[in-house]
This record gives C-alpha cells, sequence and structure tokens, in this order.
C-alpha cells in the first residue's frame, strides 16, 4: 500500500476544478529539497506558526516526506514559490471495537492561503483525497479538525470525544490503590524506543485510536525541535514490579508568582494498564510546589473524579469532538469491527459524494457483522456521515435523530453500534 498511495496520480477531477480557477494541483517530490521546504513553509503559515528554524525544518522534512505530499500552486504570482494550498496524507491503521486495526486514509495539513480563501481549494483537495483512497480500496478516511464546521459537508462524522480537566491538588486527596511498580524519570532520547512502544499498546487497545508512528509517536514522549518549552519537559516512566514498561507522562511545569502553587500542564499520559494509569496519575496529583494540574485529550471514561477525595476537585473543563471518521467502502468498514450485541437492520445511507451511499441489510451474529445491498423498506435513514459518527461506538443515534439527522430507530441503532468503553483519540495529527 505505502508506494501506491505515494505515486497514485492527482485525481482529474479536482486537477480541473483547480485549472478551472486558473490554479494548478500537483504532487510534491518531497525529495526536491527547494519545493518541499516551499509546501512545509506554506502548511506551517496555514496553522499560523513561525517561520521554522534550520533545525526545526530539517526535522520537519525527516518527518514528513514519506507522506502523499500535496499542493495547489498559483503560477500567476510573480516570483511565488510557496503553494496556496496544501495537504498531507497517508495510510494509518485505526483500532475498531473489537481490536482491528484497520486501514484508514488519514488527511493532515489542509491549509489554504487567506490570499485564496473560498474559491473551492479545500473542496478539491479533500475530493482528490477521497477519490483517491476509494480508489484504492482504503475503507475509511479519518482527520482531526481545527474547526468543527468545516468537514461534515464532505461526509465525515464526529466518531471519538476528547475531555479536558483542570485538577485542584491542594484540594485533593489521592483515594485511588495503591501501585506495586516503579516510577522513574527518564530522557526522551533513552526512552524513545520503550516509548513507541508503549504508545503502539496503547493504540492496540482502545478504539478510536490511530497509529503514531514518526512524529506522532515522538512528539508524545518529547518535544520537537524549536518548541518554545523544550527546556522545561519532563518525562516520567512507570514500569510494573516485573520491570515491563507499562506507562510515560510527559509534563511542562509553568511558573507561578508563588513558588507553592506552580501549574503543570500534562502534554501526553500513556497506560498500558490500570496500574499504570493510577500510578501516573498519582504521581502527578501529589507533586509538591504544584498547585494545578492540566490535562486534555482524555476519554470521555477518564476515572479520575473517582480517584480523588473531592469530585469536584477534579473539573471537567472541557468535551469536544475529536476524531472525525468518514467511511467510504460501508460493507468492508461494517465488517470490519466487532458488536456487544446481535440484531439486524435495514440502513438507508445518503452519501452526496457517491461512495458510501445505498441502502444495507446488516446483520449482526455472534458480534460479527455481515452487510448486503438490498431493496427492502429501510429501518434507519441516515447520512454516511452520521454513520461515521456512530461507527466507533459512541453512542450518538438518539441525539442525531432528535436533531432531524436520523429517522427511523435510532434507539435499534445505538444499541447495535455502541460499545461498553467508549473510543478515544488520545492525541492529534
Ligand atoms: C479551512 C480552509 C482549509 C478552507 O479552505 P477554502 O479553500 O477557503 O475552502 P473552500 O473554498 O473549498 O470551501 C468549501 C466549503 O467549505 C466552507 N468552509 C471552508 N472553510 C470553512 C470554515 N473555516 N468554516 C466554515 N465553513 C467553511 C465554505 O464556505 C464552502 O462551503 P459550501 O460547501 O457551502 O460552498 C482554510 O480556511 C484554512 O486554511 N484555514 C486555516 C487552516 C485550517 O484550519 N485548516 C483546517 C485544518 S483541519
Amino acid at each position: 500500500m505505502t508506494e501506491t498511495y505515494l505515486t497514485q496520480p492527482i485525481d482529474d477531477e479536482s486537477a480541473r476544478a483547480i485549472a478551472d480557477e486558473g490554479l494548478r494541483l500537483s504532487l510534491v517530490d518531497t525529495s526536491d529539497q527547494a519545493a518541499f521546504d516551499q509546501w512545509l513553509f506554506a502548511d506551517f503559515r496555514g496553522f499560523l506558526g513561525g517561520r521554522l528554524s534550520e533545525d526545526a525544518l530539517a526535522e520537519a522534512r525527516e518527518y514528513l516526506s514519506d507522506n502523499r505530499t500535496t499542493a495547489v500552486y498559483d503560477d500567476a504570482i510573480p516570483s511565488a514559490a510557496a503553494p496556496v494550498g496544501t495537504v498531507s496524507s497517508w495510510v494509518a491503521p485505526l483500532t475498531v471495537p473489537g481490536g482491528a486495526a484497520v486501514d484508514s486514509w488519514a488527511i493532515s495539513s489542509v491549509t489554504v492561503a487567506p490570499t485564496h480563501r473560498r474559491r473551492g481549494i479545500a473542496r478539491a483537495l479533500l475530493g482528490a483525497e477521497l477519490r483517491t483512497a476509494h480508489a484504492l480500496g482504503v475503507p475509511l478516511a479519518v482527520l482531526t479538525v481545527s474547526e468543527s464546521v468545516i468537514y461534515g459537508r464532505w461526509g465525515f462524522g464526529p466518531a471519538t470525544w476528547a475531555t479536558e480537566w483542570r485538577v485542584d491538588t491542594k484540594r485533593v486527596n489521592w483515594v485511588g490503590p495503591a501501585t506495586t511498580g516503579r516510577l522513574s524519570f527518564t530522557e526522551p532520547e533513552e526512552y524513545r524506543e520503550i516509548g513507541r512502544a508503549v504508545i503502539d499498546k496503547v493504540v492496540a487497545g482502545r478504539a478510536g485510536e490511530v497509529a503514531a508512528a514518526g512524529v506522532l509517536a515522538d512528539r508524545l514522549i518529547g518535544p520537537l525541535k524549536g518548541n518554545p518549552d523544550a527546556a522545561k519537559y519532563r518525562l516520567v516512566r512507570y514500569d510494573s514490579r516485573a520491570g515491563e514498561p507499562e506507562g510515560f507522562v510527559n509534563y511542562v511545569v509553568k511558573d507561578s508568582d508563588d513558588f507553592t502553587r506552580h501549574i503543570v500542564d500534562v502534554t501526553y499520559l500513556a497506560a498500558t494498564t490500570d496500574e499504570a494509569l493510577t500510578a501516573l496519575w498519582r504521581f502527578l496529583l501529589e507533586l509538591d510546589l504544584v498547585a494545578e494540574v492540566h490535562i486534555d485529550t482524555r476519554g470521555v471514561d477518564e476515572p479520575l473524579p473517582f480517584l480523588v477525595s473531592d469530585i469536584r476537585g477534579a473539573r471537567l473543563v472541557s468535551q469536544q469532538e475529536h476524531l472525525w471518521v468518514r467511511i467510504l467502502d460501508l460493507p468492508a468498514a461494517l465488517a470490519a469491527r466487532r458488536y456487544e450485541h446481535d440484531g439486524e437492520l435495514v440502513l438507508d445511507v445518503v452519501d452526496d459524494l457517491g461512495f458510501a451511499g445505498g441502502r444495507y441489510r446488516m446483520r449482526v451474529s455472534g458480534g460479527e457483522a455481515s452487510v448486503e445491498t438490498t431493496e427492502a423498506p429501510a429501518d434507519v435513514t441516515l447520512s454516511v456521515s452520521s454513520l461515521g459518527a456512530l461507527y466507533l461506538g459512541h453512542d450518538t443515534a438518539r441525539h442525531l435523530a432528535l436533531s432531524g439527522r436520523i429517522d427511523g430507530d435510532a434507539v435499534a441503532l445505538d444499541r447495535l453500534f455502541r460499545t461498553s468503553v467508549p473510543p478515544r483519540l488520545s492525541m492529534w495529527f
């Protein structure tokens, strides 16, 4: 798959739409350093980042050069070399309910220069990504988003939700269990390989997690070049009593006027066992000279309030959608995951882009689904975006029905799709 998705030619339909605007859609040869640097410049500019130092640029080249890299150029601008549109994609395994890792078309770096906004460039870029993924038989596309209003129009639905917490550590005491393993400080360079293996286990252990290779894993273990907080990063590992690496936490301590009231910003917490999770939480909550711990991108089932003496001392400050899923091959996607209840439903799926629409009978027996097209009356009518929102097990069918986005038996739909452990994605890409 790796080579195919890198070399698959640019999508004709989008190339024509971009040409109609007087622009040019093109794959970027990432071995052409000048062209790739311009693409990276446009990508960072799009997300309001500063100019990259030579170090940071070298690191970005190394990390991103293996992705499928697409650009839109405006050749009419004198001496313009930086693209006016960017997107990057790769095939990443997504963990689905039941534990299978399903190939998904991961999309990132979607930017359009503010000088060229709202002329249909993003529409062409997204259309090209989805048609290419579909042509290569990849059943799903996934992304994380800067704004929640953008991607529903292309059939993506919000499939995992992330929580953000503030803990007043002067107010709470630890009431969780004691643990038997060992905590120790380490450094990213010495922990890199072990950290990557821990992240792989975290990814495999929860529906909604997307395999994190290269930069996606490394930036969870330690800071990237040019990170202004780099010198303040602290990395603590947890190993079981038998010496098995089971988790780590990476955090930055923020100064405070009062030396006894520093704030700890957790950049990533990885735990492959309940012991590791509780040991790392206890470590964070009992840090001396600290009054608050901030953490985000946790699941909706984070057990934190039950680990402390005062539930309100651990405040949930936000819950928002995180991973967006777009189903491209419906029978393959539904058959790839497992279900906690058997049942049968006829789904009428509406897909304006024509990839996954149609009427399907879905039969779940022994937790496995078989899916076939049918002419039978539908039990439920819904958009491919709504089905994407349900796909990983989050029980939002009743809410989507309430808001008029699902017609029919939403309770049966939730019963079939929901999982007792909710899906979670614990990082960004
Ligand atoms: C988001 C972004 C890529 C959109 O690019 P664009 O080329 O201006 O978008 P298009 O002209 O192709 O718009 C296509 C449709 O999306 C809508 N749209 C685009 N950006 C939108 C936004 N930020 N909010 C709401 N709607 C948006 C357009 O109105 C248009 O709607 P329509 O289907 O009703 O016609 C661009 O604004 C950008 O680079 N933003 C900053 C970086 C960013 O946030 N990227 C997304 C990362 S996940």
